[in-house]
This record gives structure tokens, C-alpha cells and sequence, in this order.
């Protein structure tokens, strides 16, 4: 935040990282929604920002005009000789090699393989009310981001990849590094993806050399396409899940207990009715939806009107889908027992979250243990609630003083 001037029309040139876009990114997408509706910026060398859900859908499926080589906007952009794997596969890839990447990793997430993590979750997140409880006191006040949620979702995939948990403060270093670093020079960006590369080299090697029941070794042995996987292709699906699996479902478990904190009616409602909580879940991810991916434009064309050139980067805001009224019925409403409820907060098209079915399990657990642990909280001080920047939005500091 703050290494750019300040954005003065939102429509021209916007920054999705300037603190007014930070701060309350709604106001600003439903005006452009309004008047646009796809907005245009020079940053970055130039990028787009549709607003729609109609337009963000079109663009999501669209993977002939668009690609996804670079899905994090900042001053790179990764070379064409990439694709079609790009950095990060399967999100940085296009077909046709993205469905082999992605199946690849489809087993380890499917609803099954996730039941199994359910029970250490779960105990997980005991264990952290307890510190809290204990830290606090009746009436004390805790950061349910900094002391909660931050920690779940770090443990869940360092377990899971066969990652030391003690790493965890690591993990969180590259991630901010990743998806909150992208204004920094690339020079220093280059540096933050050496280490998380050398970090996981390590750790690959370790694998090699002893393999053991986790996904880093399910991933070496795994077969792409009737070879196997290479360690370097290995290290760059490991980054991604590092990255995608833990800043976005802290952001999802932060944004629902910022609500509940905030909305009293809500919360009791849930403590008293906690069957509603599923349907609770998927409303706090389309209201508070964390995620925002990126593409860039293949080759120089007029979209919808907009003079799109090739290397553009165009920012896909799925929460500002989420918000469209013409998608959905009082969008910008919080309607904890709403019916129907088709989101995008996990994306549209191919790359539609290939963890969704995790990051539901560890949001419904954390947010289970939490009501049932503290069933009074509110806000300590709203004034100190701080959001991150960048591509994944959700409460980086958030003190909740609890009953
Ligand atoms: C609430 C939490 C989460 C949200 C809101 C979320 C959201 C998303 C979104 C919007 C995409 C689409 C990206 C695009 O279109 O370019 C995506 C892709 C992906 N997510 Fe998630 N995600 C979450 C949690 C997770 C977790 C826990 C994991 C695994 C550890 C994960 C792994 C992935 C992977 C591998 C992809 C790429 C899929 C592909 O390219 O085929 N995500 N996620």
C-alpha cells in the first residue's frame, strides 16, 4: 500500500491496491458498475477492471482470448515461452494442458479425502480458542485474525503437503510477499520468489529422498500425460497450494466473524440456530467473496467497446460479481438464510477452486468452534480493523472483545 499516487478517477486509472480500494472496494465497484463498466488504468502497464458479473463470467470462460500466464497483476508479466504451464500449474495454465494438471490434484481435495482432515481440524481450532480464552479472560479482548483464523488454514496444508507446522510464519511471509507485494520494484519481488523456491527445493528433496504418505510425495510420483511429474513442475503446484490454499481461506474465516462481530442479530441468530450455519457460509462467501484472479489479453482486440491490447493484464473481481444486483436479489445485503445463492467467490470456468471443498470444511469447523467457544463477541475497536491489499482481501487485524 501507498508506494503509488493516489487514484483520483476509478474509471481510468485505477490501483487496486490504493487504501481507498483497500478500505471498501463495494462503494467503488458499484459506481463503476453503474457508469463504466469496465475500468481502464495505465498502472501495470495497463489493465482492465470489469465490474459485472455478465462481463467477469464471459471473460472467466473465455480462455481462448485471455489467458492465464500471469494471474497475479503487478509489473511482470510472465513470458509467453511459459505457456501453456505458466509459473504455477494448473492456475497459470491453459488448456489444453491445464485438465491434466488439474486432475492430477483433484483426488486430494475431493470430499472424501477431506472428510479425513475434519477431526485434526477441528481439534486444531479447540486448541486455539483455549489460548485465547485463556489470554483474554471473560470480557478481554483477542485478534480473532492474528490469534484464529490466520493459523488454521497454515496448519490444515502444511499437514497435508508434509510441510514442518513450524514453518507457519514463513508461509504467511511468502504469501503477503506474493499477493500483497505486487507494487513493490520487480527486483525485490524477483528476490521473495527465489526464497519461497529455495525453501520449497529443500523440502522437495527431503521427499525424494524419503518419501512418506503426503502430497508432496503423492505429486513426485504422480503421472502427467504418461510421464511423471518433474520436481521442478512439483515445486511450482506446491507454491501455488501454499499460496491459494492459505491467505484466502484466512480471509473467508476473518470476513465471517468481522460480520458476526459487527451484526449482533446475525450472530445470535447462529449460536441459536447452528444448522443455519452452511447456508450462513455461503453467504459470507459471496458478500465478503476474498478472491480476485487475473489474465492477461492474448492478442490486441475491441471488448465490449474497450480497446484491449496484448500483455493487458484484466483483473477479475469475482466478490464484484457477487455484489451485481442483476445477479442477485439485494446484492449488497448480508441475508444469513438466503435460498439461492450461485456465487463465484471459488471463480467460474476451468479454474473454478480446485480446494473448495476444503476451504468450506475449515471455514464451517472454524466458525463452529469459535460460536460455540465465544457466542458473544463484538468488535473491540472498528477503527483498528486492517484489510490486506492486493488480489485476496480479508481482516488482517481484527480485535474482538468477547463475552
Ligand atoms: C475460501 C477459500 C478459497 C477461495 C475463496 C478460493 C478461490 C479461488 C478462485 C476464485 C479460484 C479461481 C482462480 C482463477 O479463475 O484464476 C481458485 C482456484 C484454485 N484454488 Fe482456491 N480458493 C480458496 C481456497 C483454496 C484452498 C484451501 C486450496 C487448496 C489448498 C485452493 C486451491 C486452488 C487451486 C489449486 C486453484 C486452481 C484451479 C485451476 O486452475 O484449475 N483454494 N480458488
Amino acid at each position: 500500500m501507498g508506494r503509488h499516487e493516489p487514484v483520483v478517477d476509478w474509471a481510468t486509472d485505477f490501483d487496486h491496491t490504493d487504501d481507498a480500494y483497500v478500505a471498501d472496494p463495494f462503494t467503488i465497484w458499484n459506481e463503476l458498475r453503474n457508469s463504466c463498466p469496465i475500468a481502464r488504468t495505465d498502472r501495470y502497464q495497463g489493465a482492465w477492471l470489469p465490474t459485472r458479473h455478465e462481463d467477469i463470467a464471459a471473460i472467466a470462460y473465455d480462455t481462448d482470448r485471455f489467458t492465464s500466464r500471469s494471474v497475479v497483476m503487478s509489473e511482470f508479466r510472465a513470458p509467453v515461452e511459459m505457456a501453456p504451464q505458466g509459473i504455477a500449474p494448473p492456475i497459470s495454465s491453459d488448456p489444453p494442458y491445464h485438465k491434466g494438471a488439474r486432475r492430477v490434484l483433484l483426488p486430494a481435495f475431493a470430499p472424501q479425502a477431506v472428510d479425513k482432515l475434519e477431526a485434526s481440524t477441528r481439534a486444531y481450532c479447540h486448541q486455539l480458542v483455549g489460548a485465547l480464552r485463556v489470554e483474554a479472560g471473560d470480557g478481554g479482548v483477542v485478534d480473532a485474525a492474528v490469534g484464529y483464523a490466520q493459523h488454521i488454514p497454515v496448519r490444515v496444508i502444511a499437514n497435508m503437503l508434509g510441510l514442518p507446522e513450524t514453518d507457519g510464519e514463513r508461509f504467511r511471509g511468502f504469501v503477503n510477499h506474493v499477493l500483497e507485494g505486487v507494487d513493490k520494484p520487480m527486483e525485490e519481488r524477483a528476490l521473495g520468489m527465489m526464497d519461497l523456491f529455495e525453501y520449497l527445493q529443500v523440502q522437495i528433496d527431503d521427499h525424494l529422498a524419503n518419501p512418506r504418505d503426503d502430497l508432496i510425495s503423492y505429486l513426485l510420483a504422480a503421472e502427467l500425460d504418461g510421464s511423471q511429474l518433474d520436481p521442478f513442475q512439483v515445486a511450482r503446484t506446491v507454491a501455488l497450494l501454499l499460496i491459494a490454499g492459505i491467505d484466502t481461506t484466512w480471509s473467508a474465516i476473518g470476513a465471517s466473524l468481522w460480520h458476526l462481530a459487527g451484526n449482533p442479530a446475525d450472530r445470535q441468530r447462529l449460536v441459536a440456530e447452528p444448522d443455519l450455519l452452511p447456508t450462513a457460509m455461503e453467504e459470507f462467501l459471496r458478500a465478503y467473496a476474498p478472491v480476485t484472479m487475473a489474465r492477461l489479453v492474448r492478442e490486441d482486440m475491441d471488448y465490449s467497446g474497450c480497446p484491449m491490447k496484448a500483455n493487458d493484464f484484466v483483473l477479475l473481481p469475482f466478490p464484484a460479481a457477487n455484489r451485481d444486483p442483476k445477479a442477485f436479489d439485494r446484492a449488497d445485503e448480508v441475508i444469513i438464510d438466503r435460498e439461492v445463492n450461485r456465487h463465484a467467490a471459488f471463480g467460474l470456468g476451468i479454474h473454478r477452486c480446485a480446494g473448495s471443498h476444503l476451504a468450506r470444511m475449515e471455514l464451517r469447523v472454524a466458525l463452529e468452534v469459535w460460536l460455540a467457544e465465544f457466542p458473544e463477541f463484538e468488535l473491540a475497536d472498528p477503527a483498528a480493523v486492517r484489510w490486506s491489499a492486493g488480489q485476496v482481501r480479508g481482516p488482517r487485524l481484527l480485535p474482538v472483545r468477547i463475552g
